[in-house]
């Protein structure tokens, strides 16, 4: 029986977990981390000494920071595999600039109109060359370092200043891109280096407020549907956005002569101007894997297995046609000052079946209860034949919480879906000759 272990404390690891367990092949499931910050070194120590005593037969890996500090290197250095790329190929998430040159080098559609900077030398003209434009700093900077104009950013005074803070923070290089209008979608592939397979496409929800408002957040929540597209999206848009996932996991491979295994997370924008890429992410999504793993059909324990031997291509994969919705409750004052040591009641919240996966995330567990540590605290994923059916189901189940919360209740709903197609439509229509990827 298999011996594995997990890094990271957050709703997604705990999916993770759960999908892993499930598995007739896993005797154990442990956890190498107790949520401190696993970017500094002595978290990295532990995660080391922890695996040394327990032995595992592998390791996944959840969160992007250990991944960034070299966890898989050192782990891999010790003999233990893991499902997650070394830091170098991390790069793709840690670093924009490494991500967009990729792409230019490789040719892989997909890149807005971007230019890397390594000091302020021409940033001001070229934010006035641009209508609109989005700032990123090289490196990890937990969701909060991308500003948009219009948005965060309201002068290119402003936005050269941020960019001098962004210097003076230590980062090596800005990102500056046009700003794209459209709507965003995620494709997670599994990756051993050469195969690539992907999971459903799924759609997250970053603002914090009913109807996108608000400040941005991890993500509230998210949904897929039971024929594992998008009503926004056309199969030609999943398509080029698979073709992309691969494309990249050949060039990381000719770029660094390393195999990628692990998850390969494209963030995708379906604009009036066809499919580009915004961003990658070198793990599983959170929300996102909420929504792929409860309905993944294959073993994932399998799957792990075969990222690491490098034999994906033998293994099929396939999830149920079913829809999803996952919402998750946070405490009150969330992102910005966020409620914190504060119990939550539970006790209405219908039991866990079929149809319903309850996922933990910034909880404590105490004798007395679940306390709220001041994160997204608790994940629900509704499961039925139609997105009404699981919206239904995942909506009953987070307005049961009581307690300084709050979720989205709009998400996986039919007017927000609406309001989706009506976007993108009104988007291609401004941009009838030009409908796919330059
Ligand atoms: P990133 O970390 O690069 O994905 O950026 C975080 C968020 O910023 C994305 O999920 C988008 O909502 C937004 N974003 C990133 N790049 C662009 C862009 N070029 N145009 C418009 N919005 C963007
Ligand atoms: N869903 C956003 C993320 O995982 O980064």
């Amino acid at each position: 029986m298999l011996k594995i272990a997990t890094i990271g404390k957050d709703g997604r690891t705990d999916a993770i977990a759960k999908s892993l367990i499930e598995s007739p092949r896993v005797g154990e499931v442990v956890s190498l981390s107790d949520g401190k910050n696993l970017r500094i070194p002595e978290a990295v120590e532990m995660v080391l000494k922890r695996a040394a005593e327990l032995r595992p037969d592998f390791v996944v890996v959840g969160p992007e920071e250990p991944l960034d500090a070299g966890i898989v290197d050192r782990l891999s250095e010790a003999g233990i595999p893991c499902v997650g790329p070394t830091s170098a190929l991390a790069k793709l998430e840690s670093s924009k600039s490494f991500t967009r040159e990729l792409l230019s080098e490789h040719r892989i559609p997909g890149n807005p109109e971007y230019k890397i900077f390594r000091n302020l030398s021409g940033i001001e003209p070229y934010l006035r060359s641009l209508e609109g434009f989005v700032v990123k700093p090289d490196g990890l900077t937990g969701g909060k370092g991308v500003k948009i104009s219009n948005a965060h950013l309201f002068s290119v005074e402003d936005s050269v200043r941020y960019c001098e803070e962004i210097f003076r923070d230590g980062h090596d290089a800005v990102v500056i891109e046009e700003k794209l209008d459209g709507e965003e979608f995620s494709l997670m592939s599994f990756c051993d280096g050469t195969n690539v397979k992907d999971m459903v496409v799924v759609q997250d929800h970053k603002r914090l407020g009913e109807g996108d408002t608000g400040p941005n957040t991890g993500g509230m929540g998210s949904y897929s549907c039971e024929d594992h597209r998008l009503p926004f999206l056309s199969q030609e848009h999943i398509q080029e956005a698979s073709r992309i996932n691969k494309l990249v996991a050949a060039a990381l491979l000719e770029k660094t002569g390393q195999p990628y295994k692990g998850i390969l997370y494209g963030g995708f924008m379906i604009t009036g101007d066809g499919l580009r890429l915004l961003e990658y992410n070198a793990r599983f999504g959170d929300p996102e894997t909420l929504n792929v793993l409860p309905i993944l059909k294959t073993d994932l324990a399998e799957i792990c297995a075969a990222i690491i031997h490098g034999t994906l291509d033998q293994v099929p994969i396939a999830f149920e046609n079913r829809a999803t919705v996952c919402k998750y409750v946070v405490p009150e004052k969330y992102p910005e000052n966020p409620v914190k040591n504060v119990r939550i009641d539970c006790s209405s919240v219908p039991p866990e079946s079929s149809g319903l996966k309850i996922y933990y995330a910034a909880v404590d567990k105490k004798s007395d209860g679940l306390y709220l540590t001041g994160s997204r605290a608790l994940a629900f994923v509704g499961i039925g034949r139609n997105l009404e059916e699981a919206e239904a189901i995942a909506e009953e189940a987070a307005s049961s919480v009581r307690g300084p919360v709050a979720h989205r209740k709009d998400i996986g709903t039919h007017a927000l879906i609406q309001h989706r197609v009506d976007h993108v439509k009104q988007l291609q229509k401004r941009n009838v000759r030009k409908p796919f990827v330059r």
